[in-house]
């Protein structure tokens, strides 16, 4: 692992979208969700998703011009079309015709078909609380996870997630896939020729594997066994059957399925707390609850119980001075892409 300041990696990042044809508005708002992945600590979606991105992209598979648009308006519930964009810039875009719906109304809602892979859902969560607001967010995304009793991949590791401002100097976020373990996790051990714990995986015969490669080709199991298949359903059924995209095992795979697009969907509902309460109120209603949380009795050897979202602004807070760590398999592909679009690597190691 090498550390690189943010601003650098977001540069970089942006840079290499704009050669292969990203505007450049849209190339750092990419640029910065992926590096506030890896800022918050969950570099599974961070800068080392961006050699995929390129690669589909210049294949033809993700349009990086494109607009998004409505196809339905109904006051504030929108359809939308990503155009087969990048997911993050796209969702981006969403989010920000439904913040003046929700404030206006109260609530908004959006289905968005036709989009990508958007990497990690708090990202657009946290910008939403940052306006007073609680976005809930659900994506499907490529097959990964079989029903509960079968071992063929039907749903994706369909995440959901929410975060809630509050007086404390973070969001609470809960941002999951509704599988064991996210798919990134697996991807990460597979690139390192590291085994992966016991249960989280079958391999493609429906056995239990320890070996990433067999993972892949197999099923993730899914979280706390029937309860998350069936979180994993709800979240296909808003992101996908509501919205019109590709539905479960349909999804095009971003790493296997190199001549097709994805064609994932997203669900966004929007909330503004001053519609519920005094956001006043709220902020001290949530934080009384996280100090009774925070003070509640610890088990055996725990010093402190932690919310949602308290190690992921941590993290943020120490990522952001002494830098973002990047694997050498991810360095590797970045200096491969610098050479081949004639961008110049010009991050700095920070304590190189
Ligand atoms: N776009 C996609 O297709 C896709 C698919 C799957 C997952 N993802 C992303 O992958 C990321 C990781 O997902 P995951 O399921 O591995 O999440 P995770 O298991 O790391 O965390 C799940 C939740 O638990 C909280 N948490 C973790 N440790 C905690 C602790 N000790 N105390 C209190 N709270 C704690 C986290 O804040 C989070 O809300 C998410 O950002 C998700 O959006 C994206």
């Amino acid at each position: 692992m090498k550390k690189f300041q943010p601003q650098q990696m977001r540069s970089l990042a942006a840079r290499l979208a704009t050669a292969v044809g990203v505007p450049s508005g849209d190339a750092e708002i990419l640029a910065d969700a992926l590096v506030d992945a890896d800022l918050q600590g969950t570099s599974t979606h961070g800068i080392s998703r961006l050699n995929i991105y390129l690669q589909r992209m210049t294949k033809g598979l993700i349009a990086p011009k494109a607009t998004l648009s409505i196809e339905r308006d109904s006051g504030s519930v929108l359809a939308l079309d990503a155009g087969n964009g990048l997911g993050q810039v796209q969702a981006v875009k969403a989010l920000g015709l439904l913040l003046p719906l929700a404030r206006a109304n109260g609530v908004a809602a959006a289905t968005i078909r036709n989009s990508q892979h958007f990497g990690a859902l708090s990202y657009y969560c946290n910008r939403a609380a940052n306006e007073g607001m609680v976005l809930l967010a659900m994506t499907n995304c490529e097959p990964a996870m079989s029903p509960e009793g079968g071992y063929q991949a039907f749903f994706g590791t369909n995440p959901i997630a929410a975060s809630f401002p509050t007086g404390k100097g973070f969001h609470i976020k809960i941002d999951l896939a509704t599988s064991i373990i996210a798919r990134g996790n697996i991807i990460a051990a597979q690139k390192k020729k590291q085994a992966i714990p016991e249960g989280w995986a079958l391999d493609r015969h429906g056995n239990p594997t320890t070996d990433a490669q067999e993972a892949l080709l197999g099923t993730v199991l899914t979280m706390a066994g029937h309860k998350g298949y069936a979180l994993a359903l709800m979240v296909e059924i808003f992101s996908s059957v509501l919205s019109g995209a590709a539905i479960g095992a349909d999804i095009g795979s971003m790493y296997k399925n190199m001549d097709r697009k994805q064609d994932v969907g997203h669900f966004f509902c929007l909330l503004n707390i001053a519609a519920f309460l005094d956001p006043d109120e709220f902020c001290s209603r949530i934080d009384d609850m996280i100090d009774r949380i925070k003070a509640s009795a610890k088990r055996p050897g725990v010093d402190e119980i932690l919310v949602p979202g308290e190690r992921s602004a941590r993290n943020a807070l120490v990522n952001e001075i002494q830098g973002i760590s990047v694997s050498q398999e991810t360095l590797a592909e970045l200096q491969q892409w610098c050479s081949r679009l004639n961008v110049p690597l010009d991050c700095i190691e920070v304590n190189a």
